[in-house]
């Protein structure tokens, strides 16, 4: 996590008026990842994004070497949370999903069992942050076509982060067919300086088609309430 950088109301202003109602990526189900870790956690975290006017949430757990999610794990601990928030009287709707890194200790395993799409055809696809070698065989350019092929979206994750890529890397992963998705909070420092500028570049090209919050823990609500503007502990009505 990167230094806050000091308040600018106009980006604040900027990012507010663009905020989508869907959160597109999100670790917010409990004790699945290294995101929420409690009913609690999840609970507080769901609180914030309606205050920021969410109102769907798709919650992509990691498949990745250390959280080894699939279909099974994540879609009952979905409705679990779904049921808490009804209870709680907080109104975001959530989908099931998973947030797949393409290595090989986990993806052919998902693409052999079967993938756990949202908004029916979208999959969101996350590429090692630090070294591309993580990949081993694995080609995200071939798997993203490969996933065009078969009819799905696949929806790359913060491409701001994966600073070993190169100009040629991102024109060949969109022009593969992959959507890029900015997290919320990188263009201001959230993840450091150098994926700030990443982002700024990325966004100059126009590739970015999706906004998600990646939330992990309140470090990330306390960066988006900052961002935002709204000081800590207002919420919105919440329902009855
Ligand atoms: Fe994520």
């Amino acid at each position: 996590m990167g230094k806050f950088k000091p308040h600018d109301g106009e980006i604040a202003r900027l990012v507010i008026e663009r905020l989508p109602e869907f959160d597109c990526h999100c670790h917010i189900l409990p004790g699945l990842d290294d995101g929420a870790k409690t009913l609690e956690d999840s609970l507080y975290l769901a609180g914030r994004l309606f205050t920021y006017g969410y109102k769907r949430v798709v919650c992509t757990s990691h498949s990745s070497f250390l959280y080894r999610n699939i279909p099974e794990t994540v879609v009952p601990a979905c409705e679990r949370l779904q049921e808490e928030l009804q209870k709680n009287g907080i109104p975001l709707s959530l989908t099931p999903s998973l947030e797949y890194r393409l290595i090989p200790e986990t993806w052919p395993e998902h693409r052999r069992r079967g993938l756990l799409p949202w908004e029916g055809n979208h999959i969101l696809i996350e590429l090692p942050i630090r070294q591309r070698e993580q990949m081993g065989e694995i080609n995200p350019v071939e798997e993203i076509r490969s996933l065009v092929r078969e009819g799905y979206q696949p929806v790359l994750a913060h491409p701001e982060r994966y600073l070993w890529a190169s100009q040629k890397d991102y024109e060949d992963l969109f022009e593969a067919g992959a959507a890029f998705q900015r997290n919320l909070g990188s263009v201001e420092g959230l993840y450091g300086d150098a994926p700030a500028e990443r982002a700024k570049t990325i966004l100059r090209w126009g590739l970015y088609t999706f906004l998600g919050t990646d939330t992990h823990d309140k470090r990330y609500t306390d960066f988006f309430d900052w961002l935002l503007g709204i000081p800590q502990g207002v919420d919105n009505e919440k329902e009855d």
